[in-house]
């Protein structure tokens, strides 16, 4: 009880604004008031007025704290609670699916020390940019395929249906091995998982469903997942070839494979975790390039700004909005008494917008040194992909500032409904070919 009483409740209204997917669509309105946050309750308790609709949690805002919890992962774990904000339906059906884990899948975000670095390694050095040198080509052929379909619009396109979200999509599925032709299947499939609160996502057909329905449609598309990629392991086990695939298909740990719902989580997570976040943030690297001709000039006649256009890119759209962890026991955050077992929110948007490590941390400034921002994580879960996520991102601004001369803004933007991964979802633009 005398934690109870410590804890600084967020207002009603607050509250609801924070786990409000729509929320995540009006940016500034919800800058503002992390803006709000961080100065006044920089961790605060977020208990929805809701009759138990969203389980309660910590609200964690500025960046030092949200730094230090993702470095400390023996404090601040992956497990029980999930790692993504739900409701406490979705919560229950995870259990129930997964046999007693709030955690729908099995993967390297579900675990912790010391079983995690046994399945981080796996992969890890495949994702450093060592061997990302062996994939570029492949890569840089995928970015002019999409700037093809751009410029095949004749002069104006949605950025993000031809360019922003097929890219990495492609990039991600060449990587695990999945064929082109089977590629809209597994969009659909991880928009079920992951963009089920946006009503124009509407082709992993969640609009207007209630929320034990979509529930259910996740279930079946882990199952669909499962079993695409069963057949894909048999195919690697018998023939092995450089893909990520491979790696995983034949990965041993402690002397044994992997067992097949292990193998599945990891494909499935870097199948959902590889493309809308790396979509997001190419959408917002454009939309900054389109509102800014003038950079967009500098940056065609000195290609050596690009690295710091992309990295700005990343913090200013932040396109995992945060991630949650369970306290391992009685501990603190920024002094607040945090108890065992209480769920905490790092939200990463909050964190990038703090202006004690950014100045006028809404402007979009390629030139930010240094720019040590949090989209990517930090400790031990930091993300895998970033090199890739950089990487692709590069090679597509390299590729588009070669073929096209000049783009502008051809009508609003406008940006996704989701608490967790967001972004643009619609970026009209119209463009001269170079
Ligand atoms: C983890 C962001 C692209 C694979 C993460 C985390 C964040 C993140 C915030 C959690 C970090 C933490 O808990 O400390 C992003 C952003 C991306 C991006 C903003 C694009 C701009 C990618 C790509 C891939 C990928 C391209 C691979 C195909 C992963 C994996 C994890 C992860 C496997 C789990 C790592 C672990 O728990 O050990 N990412 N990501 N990500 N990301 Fe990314």
């Amino acid at each position: 009880m005398a934690t109870q009483e410590r804890r600084p409740r967020l207002d009603p209204a607050t509250a609801r604004q924070v786990i409000d997917p729509s929320s995540y669509a009006e940016w500034d309105g919800l800058l503002d008031t992390f803006d709000r946050l961080r100065a006044e309750t920089p961790v605060a308790w977020v208990e929805p007025e809701d009759g138990g609709v969203h389980p309660p949690f910590w609200l964690v805002t500025r960046y030092d704290d949200v730094m230090r919890m993702s470095k400390d992962n023996a404090t601040f774990l992956n497990n029980p609670h999930t790692v993504v904000f739900s409701l406490t339906e979705g919560i229950e059906f995870a259990k129930a699916f997964s046999g007693g884990s709030e955690h729908m899948v099995a993967s390297l975000v579900t675990f912790d020390a010391p079983i995690h670095m046994k399945y981080r390694k796996l992969t890890q050095e495949w994702f450093m940019p060592k061997n990302l040198r062996t994939v570029e080509d492949e890569i840089r052929a995928i970015a002019h395929a999409a700037v093809d379909r751009l410029l095949a619009g004749g002069g104006e396109a949605d950025f993000v249906k031809t360019v922003a979200a097929p890219y990495p999509l492609h990039v991600v599925m060449q990587i695990l091995g999945v064929p082109e032709e089977d590629e809209p299947r597994m969009l659909m499939l991880t928009q079920q998982m992951f963009g089920g609160s946006d009503e124009d996502l509407n082709q992993s057909g969640m609009k207007d469903l209630p929320p034990e329905a979509i529930t259910q449609l996740v279930a079946g598309a882990v199952k669909d997942f499962e079993a695409y990629f069963a057949k894909l392991t048999a195919e690697r086990r018998a023939s092995p070839t450089a893909d990520v695939a491979s790696t995983i298909a034949n990965a041993v740990i402690d002397g044994e494979p992997l067992n097949d719902r292990d193998m599945m989580g990891y494909y499935i997570i870097l199948a959902a975790a590889g493309h809308d976040t790396t979509s997001a943030s190419t959408a917002g690297a454009m939309l900054a390039l389109a509102r800014d001709p003038e950079q967009w000039a500098r940056v065609r006649a000195d290609r050596s700004l690009l690295p710091g256009i992309v990295e700005e890119a990343i913090r200013w759209t932040t396109p995992v909005q945060h991630f949650m962890r369970t306290a391992a026991e009685d501990t603190e955050v920024g002094g607040q008494p945090i108890a065992k077992g209480d769920w905490l929110m790092m939200n990463y948007v909050a964190a990038n917008h703090d202006p004690a490590h950014f100045e006028n941390p809404r402007r979009f400034d390629a030139a930010r040194s240094p720019n040590r921002h949090l989209a990517f994580g930090a400790g031990a879960h930091q993300c895998l992909g970033l090199h890739l996520a950089r990487l692709e991102m590069r090679i597509l601004f390299e590729t588009l500032l070669d073929r096209i001369e000049t783009v502008e803004l051809a009508g609003e933007p406008a940006r996704s409904r989701s608490t967790f991964v967001g972004g643009l979802k619609t970026l009209p633009l119209r463009f001269t070919p170079a």
